[in-house]
This record gives structure tokens, C-alpha cells and sequence, in this order.
């Protein structure tokens, strides 16, 4: 997308918001590894808040969002992610959500960059460290789980 108003940006990531919600939820369902499921349905909620932040977003909530850096582990980043499949393993799993939230990053990094209002590219910032969080929760439970079997 090229500009838009504020309220056609915001559109646009709410609907990026309800991808996210949605392929949590798919793969939740599908998985059969319970010890993954709780993280997969832990992170679709908090997709969801990122939807209700957008929908009801107003100047106030956005000065109130606190913005905090987040490392980044890049484990995922030279691994390749396989399709989704309800057989997916353990692995596979939390590879295929690290990089969807990888992609999210780079998405609304990209939004900030082009925002010309200094609110958006504050929340854009905030959601930013948000997906970036959610990277790290996965790439932590990868090298917990998974780094040490190799
Ligand atoms: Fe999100
Ligand atoms: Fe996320």
C-alpha cells in the first residue's frame, strides 16, 4: 500500500490482526502436541488484544503505550519453514509462528517508516516490539525444546 488515511491504515492492520488471530487458531486446532498448543492459543489472545488496541484506538492510548527494546534471538532466521500440516512437529511448528512473526515486524516496521503522523508511528513502534516479544517467546521455546535434542 502506498499512503491512505489514518483510518484506511488502520484497516489494513486490523485485518493483518485477524490473519494472525486466525492462523493461531488454525494451528492450535490442528496440532496434536499439547505442550505447543497452550503457547499457540496464548499468542492468538494476544493477537486478539492487538485488534481490540486497533479498533479502539484514540491519541491517549497511544501516548500510553509503553515502548521497550526487545532482542531478537535470529534462530529462526536461517532455519526454512515447511507448510503448514496437521503432522507438523514440535519444531516445524514453532519455526512456521517465528517466521509469521517475523513478517509482522518487518510489516509494521514498514508502516511506521511511511506513517507521516507522529501517533502512528508511535503505535507502529509499540506493535512492532509487540510481534518482536512473540518472535522471542517462540525462538526461546525452540531453544529450550528443540536446540538441545540436536
Ligand atoms: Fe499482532
Ligand atoms: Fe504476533
Amino acid at each position: 500500500m502506498e499512503s491512505g488515511t489514518f483510518e484506511d491504515i488502520i484497516a489494513f492492520a486490523i485485518k493483518k490482526e485477524e490473519e494472525a488471530i486466525d492462523s493461531y487458531g488454525s494451528m492450535a486446532e490442528k496440532t496434536k502436541l499439547p505442550g505447543i498448543k497452550e503457547l499457540l492459543l496464548e499468542l492468538k489472545e494476544e493477537e486478539k488484544n492487538h485488534k481490540k488496541l486497533l479498533q479502539n484506538i484514540t491519541p491517549e492510548r497511544i501516548e500510553s503505550l509503553k515502548i521497550k527494546e526487545v532482542m531478537d534471538l535470529k534462530i529462526s532466521d536461517y532455519l526454512v519453514e515447511e507448510p503448514p500440516s496437521p503432522e507438523m512437529s514440535f519444531q516445524d511448528l514453532l519455526i512456521l509462528a517465528a517466521k509469521k512473526e517475523q513478517r509482522a515486524v518487518e510489516l509494521y516496521s514498514d508502516l511506521g517508516d511511511r506513517a507521516e503522523e507522529e501517533e502512528l508511528k508511535r503505535l507502529f513502534d509499540f506493535l512492532v516490539t509487540q510481534e518482536k516479544s512473540h518472535k522471542l517467546k517462540l525462538e526461546k521455546e525452540y531453544d529450550a525444546h528443540v536446540l538441545e535434542w540436536d
